[in-house]
């Protein structure tokens, strides 16, 4: 396995090997995706606006294989392919393509996301934008990299100044909740976007780009690395009883200790 990045940051030897294995299958299956791009995938239809294409089964088959041949008796969690069942103290949390509309629609801006819990724990995670070979890392302890270089959240303190992330999910009344706090939202704040990959909107507040992602309805595999990847690069991720999210949440809020602190009394006088 390719062990760019391990010098940097010794871990224990098995979570560092988990480490090497999860960006080796992170960059094989972004190439897939990358190959596969602007060309006619087959979608299905999972529910109201949610799909699945070719390129996601693809993806997802080559990261579990690569996982499954490492560690054949750890417990994996993969968006399309559901639970493993096995037992471990150690679950992968795959999502083999975050952002599968933009892909779908021939927009330039999705990821691979590999996380791996130990006891309901995030303590690796990666996030790969294939088409900017961007490779958002971290390890619990060991801070937030960006290829190779360290990523602290933004500093800015001020709603008025930050670029903020949100996006509207599948479920149509967190979707509706959603749109009447941004409609609300845009007037105070320099920016919004939808970002259409919930996985990159974490990452970006990892690299100091969006001073805030916030979502309403998440699964585990569109937060498991970027939960981890926010704290590593010093912000918080908080649900929505305002306590440390984890991958049972659904509802979270990411960003830097003071903007988040404005963000969520603002958004409780709302
Ligand atoms: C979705 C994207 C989207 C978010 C949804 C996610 P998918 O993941 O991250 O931005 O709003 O809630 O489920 O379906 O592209 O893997
Ligand atoms: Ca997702
Ligand atoms: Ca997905």
């Amino acid at each position: 396995m390719p062990d760019r990045y391990t010098r940097l940051l010794p871990v224990s030897s098995h979570e560092k090997s988990a480490y090497a294995v999860a960006r080796y299958a992170a960059v094989e299956a972004g190439g897939i995706l990358k190959a596969r791009f602007g060309l006619h995938n087959d979608i299905k239809i999972k529910g109201k606006r949610n799909i699945v294409t070719e390129a996601d089964l693809l993806s997802e088959s080559k990261i579990i294989a690569t996982i499954h041949d490492e560690f054949p008796g750890h417990a994996i969690l993969s968006e399309e392919s559901g639970d493993n069942m096995m037992k471990s103290e150690y679950t992968w949390i795959i999502d083999p393509l975050d952002g599968t509309n933009n892909y779908h629609f021939g927009i330039p801006f999705f990821c691979v996301n590999i996380a791996l819990a130990r006891q309901g724990e995030v303590v690796m995670g990666v996030t790969y934008d294939p088409m900017r070979n961007e490779m958002f890392h971290s390890v619990k302890g060991k801070g937030a990299y960006l290829n190779r270089k360290k990523v602290v959240v933004s500093d800015i303190t001020k709603l008025g100044e930050a670029a903020v992330g949100v996006d509207l999910g599948y479920v149509p009344e967190r979707s509706e909740e959603m749109l009447s706090i941004a409609g609300r939202l845009w007037t105070q704040v320099h920016c919004l976007r939808l970002m259409g990959s919930s996985c990159l909107g974490l990452a970006y507040v990892a690299g100091g780009r969006l001073g805030i992602y916030f979502h309403k309805y998440l699964y585990p595999w569109d937060m498991a690395s970027g939960l981890l990847l926010v704290r590593e690069a010093g912000g918080l991720v908080i649900n929505s009883h305002g306590k440390p999210a984890t991958i049972k949440d659904n509802s979270i809020i990411a960003s830097n200790s003071v903007l988040l602190g404005k963000f969520t009394r603002w958004l409780n006088v709302q």
